[in-house]
């Protein structure tokens, strides 16, 4: 029978073939199909899935035999039909029996049929979705939720008894609030409410469950409804950020501190925060007594002051949810007589964009600190607003954005920190993220018209008006017909007087300049009515006697000359140079060059 069908189908291959390939061909014999898999569902209907076999099919015939034996005939049989590999056939039976499946090839001449051995529907059952009941917060495991789903007998083929036994395989899928990941997590279930511990305290948890049947052929569920719940809450899992600011120290050497902590960010509270809890103490562990504001801390404060005693001590803060009370954050106050502390060697402040500056440092070469911290604030803004970031002894950089505005002049400061020691003094830069023009003009006090001679007296634009370093003030004066002449003047200086003046209305201007440009100008109008008065006025620096005959000489050739007008000025003596200290009787177009240079 098998000889003779496979010479029957080698001809059908056609004439062309060669002798040996025929009789190697019907030596091996045509190949059957071959079953992959079934899917079983429970009172409802199962489908097969085939590959072909090596002969030309019309089509093929499933067929399930409810039984352990596939030739008794009384069994109940279901088939489908098909021109495909795969169909399903209705059974309306229990998965708990057993089932003979077989796929039979047809073809013109002949059927061939391929079996395999009986077993239980059960094995390749996928399992109904079952309906999820609660998820709930366990007392005192804030990891774990305790989810319970519900067995319906008539839909369920797996007793209480296999449950309990472990014949399940299961999985929860889940995501955090807020969070946009879904997790898939493997999970033990014997029973219909089972423990899962793999969450974080105090969040809400989106959760739906899936099962198959024991052993890798059972495909999983569609998944469960969804439910939420909500971890319980644990103690917080770190201290907040802690810092402080001494303010001011008395004659008895008391020191008026403020205490400053973050509000701890949610992944480390682990709940709601209740309150916060300061110690302080001296050298000698003995606990203060003064707790100024730092009493009873609702869980809305970030910072209490209170009066520490001029030696050293030190502070700690606590936060506590209902759960329980976080690791203590300790900071140290070295006394007043206590040996300085290296500062962090260099610091740079860059703006990285308008609300950004990129702050730098170099940690100190000769003690490593064990940490750093970075204090900014705009100048003129209300100083009790201190921004400030501790770091690890790892950073060295750290990019502010906190109230960072344009046109704000920033202080940046870097302390390192040396653990029990205390903090190290500070390192400080100023910079602007954009600088802007001058929103204000100088503040000129009425000018003194003495003769020929007009003296301005001013006081600087204040630092939160100037939106920027100021780099020159520009006074220019004006009369009649002529053009306006221009002069420079350095930003530290405050007063200036303008000479010889021929007698005339005069405009004249003042106004700061930033890298941005200049600012709003002061304006005034003076009258000039003599021009016989000529009172020279050279203002000495004591200290330069060896430039005074010069500068005698200077006023003498002054007089001699064609009536010049000048601006004088007394520099800061900090930051004065000769260079700058000339006598000025040049022409102004030579003396700005000087002031420029
Ligand atoms: C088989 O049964 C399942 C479950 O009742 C059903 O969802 C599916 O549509 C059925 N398949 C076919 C082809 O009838
Ligand atoms: C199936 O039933 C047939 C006929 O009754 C019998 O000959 C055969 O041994 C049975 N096979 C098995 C595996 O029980
Ligand atoms: C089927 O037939 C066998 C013997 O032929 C018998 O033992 C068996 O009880 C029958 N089954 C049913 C369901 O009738
Ligand atoms: C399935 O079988 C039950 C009884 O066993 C019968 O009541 C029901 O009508 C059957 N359903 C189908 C679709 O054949
Ligand atoms: C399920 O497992 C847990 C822990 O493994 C055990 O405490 C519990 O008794 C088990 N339940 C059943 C019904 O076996
Ligand atoms: C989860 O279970 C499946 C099947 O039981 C297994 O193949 C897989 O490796 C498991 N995954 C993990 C992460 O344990
Ligand atoms: C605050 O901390 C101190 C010292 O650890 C402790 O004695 C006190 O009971 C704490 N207070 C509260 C309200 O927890
Ligand atoms: C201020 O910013 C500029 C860049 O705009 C930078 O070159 C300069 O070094 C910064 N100054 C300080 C003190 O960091
Ligand atoms: C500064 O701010 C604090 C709190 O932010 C406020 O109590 C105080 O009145 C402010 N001072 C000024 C001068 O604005
Ligand atoms: C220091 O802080 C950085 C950034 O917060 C972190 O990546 C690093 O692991 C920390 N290093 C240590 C030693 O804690
Ligand atoms: C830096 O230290 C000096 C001297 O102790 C102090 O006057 C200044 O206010 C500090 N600057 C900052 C920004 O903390
Ligand atoms: C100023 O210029 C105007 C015309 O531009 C002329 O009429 C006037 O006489 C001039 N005044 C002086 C003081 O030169």
């Amino acid at each position: 029978m098998e000889w003779s069908s496979a010479v029957v189908w080698t001809c059908l291959l056609g004439a062309g073939l060669t002798l040996a390939f025929s009789t190697t061909t019907s030596m091996t014999g045509p190949r059957p199909p071959r079953l992959i898999d079934c899917v079983f569902h429970h009172y409802a209907n199962v489908t097969c899935r085939w590959e072909a076999g090596d002969t030309p099919t019309t089509h093929y015939t499933l067929e399930v035999v409810r039984g352990k034996n596939r030739t008794l005939k009384n069994n109940s049989r279901f088939t489908c039909t098909t021109t495909d590999t795969s169909c399903t056939a209705i059974t309306n039976s229990s998965v708990r029996v057993h089932f003979c499946i077989s796929v039979i090839a047809h073809s013109h001449r002949r059927d061939i049929t391929s079996h395999r051995p009986c077993q239980s529907g059960r094995i390749e059952v996928m399992l109904y979705p079952v309906p999820l009941n609660s998820v709930k917060p366990v007392r005192g495991r804030p990891h774990c939720l305790y989810v319970t789903w519900e067995r319906i007998v008539t839909v369920f083929p797996v007793s209480f008894m296999e449950i309990y036994a472990g014949d399940l395989k299961s999985q929860i899928e889940f995501t955090a609030e807020g969070q946009l990941n879904v997790q898939v997590k493997n999970v033990t279930v014997n029973d219909t409410s089972f423990l899962v511990c793999l969450f974080r305290p105090d969040t809400l948890y989106t959760i739906r469950l899936r099962h198959s049947y024991k052993g890798p052929q059972s495909p999983w569920s569609l998944w469960s409804n969804a439910r939420q719940g909500r971890t319980g809450e644990d103690a917080p899992s770190a201290a907040p950020a802690f810092w402080r600011r001494v303010k001011q120290t008395d004659k008895n050497d008391w020191r008026l501190v403020s205490l400053l902590w973050k509000p701890l960010p949610r992944f480390l509270a682990n709940g709601r925060v209740l309150f916060f809890n300061v110690t302080c103490q001296t050298e000698s562990t003995q606990i203060l007594n003064d707790h100024g504001s730092c009493r009873d801390l609702p869980h809305t404060s970030t910072s209490c002051s209170l009066r520490l005693p001029a030696g050293r001590c030190s502070c700690a803060l606590t936060a506590s949810t209902s759960a329980g009370t976080s690791p203590e954050a300790r900071i140290w106050l070295p006394g007043a007589s206590e040996t300085e502390l290296p500062p962090p060697e260099q610091i740079t402040a860059s703006p990285l964009d308008d609300n950004s500056l990129d702050v730098r440092w170099t940690a100190p070469a000769t003690q490593s600190p064990s940490g750093f911290v970075v204090e900014w604030f705009a100048v003129g803004e209300n100083s009790s607003i201190l921004h400030w970031e501790r770091l690890n002894s790892s950073c060295t950089s750290l990019v502010i954005t906190e109230g960072v505005k344009p046109m704000e002049r920033y202080v940046v400061s870097v302390k390192a920190l040396y653990g029990e020691q205390g903090a190290g003094p500070n390192r400080t830069a100023h910079n602007y993220t954009r600088q802007g023009v001058p929103s204000a003009c100088p503040a000129v006090e009425t000018p003194k018209i003495i003769g020929s001679t007009v003296k301005l007296v001013w006081s600087p634009v204040p630092e939160e008006l100037l939106h920027g370093f100021i780099r020159n003030y520009i006074l220019s004066y004006s009369t009649g017909n002529h053009t306006a002449k221009r002069v420079l003047l350095p930003g530290d200086v405050h007063s200036c007087s303008l000479k010889n003046l021929s007698p005339g209305n005069y405009n004249i201007s003042l106004q700061a300049n930033t890298d941005a440009g200049a600012g709003t100008a002061w304006i005034n109008h003076v009258h000039i009515t003599s021009e016989d008065i000529s009172i020279v006025m050279c203002v000495l620096l004591p200290l330069v006697l060896t430039s005074l005959a010069l500068v005698l000489m200077a006023c003498l050739t002054q007089n001699k000359m064609v009536k010049q007008t000048l601006c004088q000025y007394v520099p800061d003596p900090s930051n004065s140079s000769l260079a700058l200290w000339k006598p000025k009787i040049a022409l102004e177009d030579v003396m700005i060059r000087q002031i420029i240079s």
